[in-house]
């Protein structure tokens, strides 16, 4: 691993030929070194949903400061040219002083041999900073050499779920739901170009204008996509969907007001009595993390197999097999798809597949699994409402090419599909758990189904949008299915008994 390749700050300087491997740990390397205070610690208040966090008057916490500097310090703003132009100094004294065999997988001793030589620079140099701006630009050069350059403090902040870089000057956050601009800045287009390199170099791909785009994984899990120019216009843009540490508990959703209690203790149900469901809803609506909450209700001695482009699902129980799909390399050779993987896995034996979400062909298989013998299975797909998953679901059977007629594909879609369970990002950033369905019959030439539980959006207040979830009063064919197993639901699960039931 070549050090001077690595982060070489020149316009046009290879780099990405190197990667740690892990930038997981690099906030307890931050609050080791002299910092004033630790990027996790800082004071919550004001910072949660602020637009400004990463912009406006620093709030006294460290990133503030690393990030958006105050008017009046000795360094001005992060997209002040000055800044740039200091830290590329020093940055360079730093590469030629540093010695390019340093192993950079041990972080911790490289951020202090950083540090000392960052410190004799400044001072041969006869460069004096304020301790804060001595920070900062400590900072930003550990980060360029041992992270992800500018985003890296975006990265450590646990509130950060999304980080967008949509060229060198525009970066947003998504914070508890809603975006917000931050004051985060890249020199020019090759700088984030250099940092695109350095997450997709490890994992042997690349991005350039023969394949302009990216699909890659940090370290730590987290996905992030790429797109550079010509493909987009603006300059390089990067979408990383951060990977949340811990996994989102039942309780959680029922705190945020996602779903309510009855609506778990239903699912919880539906998922032990093996029924296939079908997480459905768009972007970012919390699919996977709705997908995450069922799994987590299968019963421990079953063998389940999970199937994903990029794992994300984080099972608990002891007899997980994870499966992950593999993009082709740059010769374009050894792509294996989730479909091969549905495929294979029913070699496997399996209890449960969990596939973590059906984009194509692979649909097929999947309802050819529920229909013969794997019942329990589970997925996710986008869609728009409940109606809209089937035919969605039609869609991704026909891109299975196996030319089947449309009334064969739909039959097997409502033998196969017992629950489709839509949720929505609404407005104010909430994620609510909209219809619990159940997918009945053919009736005709349509699949019939019913709304188990509904939410009623009544209004908006204060921004917060208002409503009630509530069961529809109607119950599922398969209740059967519970008793025989010993399940015995209150009635007050599916609204009797409760005073606000109207049917
Ligand atoms: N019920 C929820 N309430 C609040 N935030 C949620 C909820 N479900 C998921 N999230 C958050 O929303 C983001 C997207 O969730 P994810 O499950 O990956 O969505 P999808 O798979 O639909 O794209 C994640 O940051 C996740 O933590
Ligand atoms: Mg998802």
């Amino acid at each position: 691993m070549n050090l001077l390749k690595r982060f070489e700050d020149a316009p046009n300087g290879p780099n990405g030929s190197g990667h740690d491997g892990g930038r997981g740990g690099l906030n307890s390397r931050l609050n080791g070194a002299g910092q004033n205070t630790p990027v996790n610690g800082a004071p919550p208040s004001g910072s949660i949903g602020a637009p400004g966090r990463y912009g406006g008057p620093p709030e006294g916490g460290a990133l503030a400061a690393r990030t958006a500097l105050a008017g009046g310090s000795a360094l001005a703003n992060s997209r002040d040219a000055s800044f740039y132009d200091l830290k590329r100094k020093v940055q360079n004294a730093l590469i030629t002083e540093l010695d390019p065999k340093l192993d950079l997988s041990a972080t911790a001793q490289v951020r202090r041999t950083i540090e000392e030589h960052f410190n004799r620079i400044l001072e041969q140099q006869g460069i004096t900073l304020s301790r804060q701006d001595r920070n900062r630009l400590f900072e930003a050069i550990a980060a360029e050499i041992l992270g992800f350059g500018p985003i890296e403090p975006l990265l450590s902040d646990d509130n950060v779920t999304e980080i967008m870089v949509n060229g060198p000057k525009m970066v947003y956050v998504e914070q508890h739901g809603r975006i917000y601009r931050t004051d985060v800045r890249f020199r020019d287009d090759e700088h984030v170009m250099r940092v695109i390199d350095r997450i997709v170099s490890p994992l042997g791909r690349r991005v350039d204008e023969a394949s302009p785009y990216v699909d890659a994984r940090l370290p730590d899990g987290s996905r992030v996509n790429a797109v550079i120019p010509p493909i987009s216009l603006i300059g390089p843009v990067i979408t990383i969907r951060k990977f949340s540490k811990t996994p989102l508990t039942p309780d959680d959703l029922v705190r945020f007001g996602s779903l309510t209690n009855q609506m778990v203790e239903f699912l919880d149900a539906c998922v032990r009595v093996r029924l296939n469901i079908i997480v459905s809803g768009g972007t970012g609506s919390g699919k996977t993390t709705l997908l995450n909450v069922l799994s987590s209700f299968i019963p421990n001695d079953e063998r389940i197999i999970t199937i994903e482009d990029a794992a994300e699902l984080q099972l608990r129980q002891e007899h997980v097999i994870p499966l992950e799909s593999r993009p082709a390399n740059i010769e374009g050779k050894g792509r294996i798809s989730i479909r091969d993987l549905v495929a294979n896995a029913l070699r496997m034996r399996p209890d449960r597949i969990v596939v973590g979400e059906c984009r194509g062909g692979e649909a097929l298989d999947m309802l050819q699994a529920m229909n013969t013998g794997h019942e329990g299975s589970m997925t996710t797909v986008h869609s728009n409402s409940p109606r809209d998953t089937l035919s969605r679901l039609e869609t991704l059977v026909l891109m299975a090419g196996m030319d089947l007629p449309l009334r064969a594909i739909r039959e097997q879609i409502a033998s196969a599909v017992h629950l489709i369970v839509h949720q929505e990002r609404m407005k104010d950033g909430s994620r609510k758990i909209t219809n619990i369905t159940e997918v009945l019959r053919m009736e005709g030439d349509i699949i019939s189904m019913q709304d188990l539980f509904v939410f009623e959006q009544q209004g908006i207040e204060n921004g917060r949008v208002t409503g009630r979830l509530r069961p529809t009063g109607i119950r599922p064919s398969f209740v059967d299915r519970f008793e025989l197993a010993n399940i015995h639901l209150p009635p007050s699960v599916f609204g009797y008994g409760d005073a606000n039931w109207r049917g």
